[in-house]
């Protein structure tokens, strides 16, 4: 099998945004609670954060990080988390039916994502709540000082405004799941005239309104379009979230699963242009990928939502721990390189989540923190992708899938920076053999400086996954690369084994004049 991939320098598809790398962090399971917060856990600091994960959070390279929630944001009291630890409420989070202690709120969260070296992204609840409470925990974050509110958080011991930027507009309210689900009408009417306050409170905000929950919702394409009928003159992003998991064993499908996320992004942003258009708007709105990653929601549907139900109210149980295989970590490789594509529509992207619901980290209480075998397409392409995002021709074989048609047998993405710094990320989609790859990239001499490969690894099959014992699935390096030079530039050939996701890191040795 064998693919050829033409790409040029000057040719480029636009800008990575940093943000294309977040990430997610939620009242859920545990996330939160023994995730990156367990006090007196022996690596934990005096405010109860987990030096070992946050350590993990360093090597990973999120940039962003979504919070509260989630579903859980939809019924949330922000004021419940602010204030003396000991005076917080203790609440039912039905979304997830859990309890809530609310010993992790506001301040802790603003500390963290700064011991993380994050920007934080605020959802704020319109699903119970509204206007006036989204408005108050902006003013409450955001306002210097002098108000009831802002004194308020510096009498809780901030001092500084958090000074957070990026705010949703409450989440998947397109949902019937979604505590206080709403009509698109409904809640675009909402989101518009809470965007419109929260502007006048700081005008500084980025805004996010609630697009659909995933392609398959019944109301997709209506949603975008109604919600964005409401809102495109005050919104700065939509929202979309993707989950992709292996349906009855139909692996060419789950593979394929980059060609879909392309699919709804494309389709997604003709609707943001023709709404932009027809309100005669001159605007850019882009799309926030603000929930996405691999999950098998069949086993969250079939028994452990029962589970969880039957188990009683508790705090932080076990909810949505996947461990994630082989195959996962080379689906989330192609999703990398779906964003990578996408950098013309998609502004940021939240891979969901962080830590150990369903996350590339996972902990155990008291016990050791590891990586999944997702952790490491992402922190790759965290770490290489830089500059430009490249436009890719490919050609060659190809494979049939039940679910998404045909599609390339290997999913590219590149980028060049100016510095000459080059990264190609490659996913082989055939199960069986191995994929030659002849990639000419036109006005660069590069030269070949890294290989790292996510493979099977030798003995194993495809569902071998990490545990806290051990974690064999990681990168090694690719035998047998190489990079030659023409007049024109340099071609890399690379063979692929089956199954795996593979990242290039090349350097500059002339880059053509413009
Ligand atoms: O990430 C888990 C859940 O998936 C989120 O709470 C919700 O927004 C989505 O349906």
């Amino acid at each position: 099998m064998g693919i050829e991939i033409e790409a040029d320098v000057s040719d480029v598809i636009g800008p990575v945004p940093r943000r294309l790398f977040g990430t997610f962090v939620e009242h859920m399971g545990r996330s939160v609670h023994t995730g990156i917060f367990e006090p007196g856990h022996s690596t934990s600091d005096g405010r109860g954060f987990r030096g070992d994960v946050l350590g993990l959070i360093r090597e990973l390279g999120p940039s962003v990080v979504r919070y509260p929630g989630g579903n859980f944001v939809s019924a949330y009291r922000w004021e419940d988390g602010v204030g003396p630890v000991d005076s917080r409420p203790v609440r039912l989070d039905p979304a997830w039916h859990s309890i809530e202690s609310n010993r992790f709120g506001l301040h802790e969260f603003a500390a963290w994502a700064e011991a993380a070296e994050v920007e934080v992204m605020y959802a704020v609840n319109l699903g119970t709540r509204g206007i006036q409470e989204a408005a108050d925990v902006l003013e409450y974050c955001n306002h210097p000082g002098g108000t009831e509110l802002s004194e308020r958080r510096r009498a809780n011991g901030a001092d500084r405004p958090f000074g957070f930027r990026l705010w949703c507009l409450g989440n998947e309210m397109d949902g019937p799941w979604q505590v206080g689900h709403k009509t698109a009408d409904e809640y675009g009417r909402l989101a518009a005239e809470t965007a419109r306050l929260m502007r006048m409170v700081d005008p500084g905000v980025e805004l996010v309104a609630a697009g659909s929950s995933n392609r398959e919702m019944p109301t997709f394409g209506e949603w975008e379009r109604t919600v964005l009928e409401h809102t495109a003159g005050l919104v700065d992003h939509l929202s979309l979230h993707a989950y992709y998991q292996e349906h009855e064993g139909d692996v060419a499908s789950y593979l394929a699963s980059a060609a879909a996320l392309d699919d709804y992004i494309r389709t997604t942003g003709g609707i943001i242009d023709d709404v932009l258009a027809k309100a005669g708007l001159d605007k850019k709105i882009g799309i926030s990928v603000d929930e996405w990653n691999v999950w098998d929601q069949r086993r969250w549907n079939d028994v452990e939502q029962r589970e969880l139900i039957d188990g009683g109210w508790r705090e932080h149980p076990r909810i949505i721990e996947d461990d994630y295989t082989v195959t996962d970590a080379v689906v989330v490789g192609s999703l990398l390189g779906s964003l990578l594509r996408n950098v013309d529509r998609v502004t940021m992207a939240n891979q969901a989540q962080l830590v150990n619901v369903i996350a590339p980290i996972r902990t155990e209480p008291g016990g050791r923190a590891w990586r999944q075998s997702t952790f490491h397409p992402f922190s790759l392409t965290s770490a290489l992708a830089a500059g430009n995002s490249l436009r890719l021709t490919v050609t060659g074989d190809t494979v049939h899938t039940g679910l998404h048609g045909r599609v390339d047998v290997v999913d590219a993405a590149a980028t060049f920076d100016e510095d000459g710094r080059c990264a190609v990320f490659l996913t082989n989609r055939a199960t069986e053999s191995a994929t030659g790859v002849r990639l000419r990239i036109r006005g660069a001499r590069l030269a070949l400086a890294d290989t790292w490969t996510v493979a099977v690894p030798d003995g194993h099959d495809r569902h071998r996954t990490n545990s806290a014992d051990a974690e064999p699935v990681r990168p090694v390096p690719l035998p047998g690369a190489t990079a030659a030079h023409d007049p024109e530039g340099t071609i890399i050939t690379v063979t692929l084994p089956p199954l795996s996701w593979t990242a290039l890191r090349l350097t500059a040795e002339v880059v053509r004049d413009a």
